[in-house]
């Protein structure tokens, strides 16, 4: 793949050996659920990275200061159903008071076009970062249409994370969202011939839920 500049690999070690873990076929549900949740703390880090900052006048116990503090609107995080659900705790956990929104699409089987069955977004998307939550950017259709949609609803500071990406993927929706930044923990081989990420991790949402 030619190198994508809006494509960054969140590459700490404590996010890959959790990312290992998750993806050997013996993890169990709730450790694959909580590993998935302790990345998403972790890789908040990295999108979070550039917020801006304000300052706020307080009093410490000692004297006033004047203390940096986010600025602007609270962040929205839009969860692609499910497995981006996934991903909602741990980043609810270091962002309590972002606005949560969802998509819900599934893809036509005739069409093989990403089909919204679900929205339901936070107010105010125009003033807000937000960030688009969905673990595996297979062939980014999904988290294209996802953006698509909420770029439709007045967006325009967007990044996607993911937790596993296939260069199709990545290509695909760095040609159609140039401007929306991609973090990833890892960048897979390729997709197999059912739109399986290889190696992944195999169906994230039934992992997640214990749907199989
Ligand atoms: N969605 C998944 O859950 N897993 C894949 O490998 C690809 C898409």
């Amino acid at each position: 793949m030619s190198h994508i500049d809006t494509l960054t690999i969140v590459d700490h070690p404590l996010v890959q050996h959790k990312l290992s873990l998750m993806r050997d076929k013996t993890c169990r549900s709730q450790d694959f659920a909580r590993l998935l949740t302790e990345i998403s703390m972790l890789m908040a880090f990295a999108l979070t990275r550039d917020l801006a900052l304000t300052t706020q006048a307080i009093e410490t116990p000692l004297e006033p200061m004047q203390a940096p503090v986010l600025a602007g609107k609270k962040l929205a995080l839009i969860s692609i159903l499910r497995a981006g659900n996934g991903m909602l705790e741990g980043m609810r956990a270091v962002i309590p008071a972002a606005r949560v929104g969802f998509v819900g699409l599934y893809r036509d089987e005739v069409t093989l076009t990403p089909v919204e069955y679900y929205l339901n977004l936070p107010a105010d998307l125009a003033n807000r970062q937000v960030i688009v939550l969905d673990p595996m950017l297979a062939t980014g259709n999904s988290a294209a249409a996802a953006v698509d949609k909420l770029k439709s609803h007045g967006a325009k500071k967007i990044k996607l994370m993911t937790l596993l990406a296939a260069p199709e993927g990545v290509a695909a929706f760095a040609a159609r969202h140039p401007d929306v930044p991609i973090f990833t923990a890892a960048l897979d081989r390729g997709l197999n011939d059912k739109g399986y990420i290889l190696p992944g991790l195999g169906d994230a949402g039934d992992r997640i839920f214990a749907t199989k």
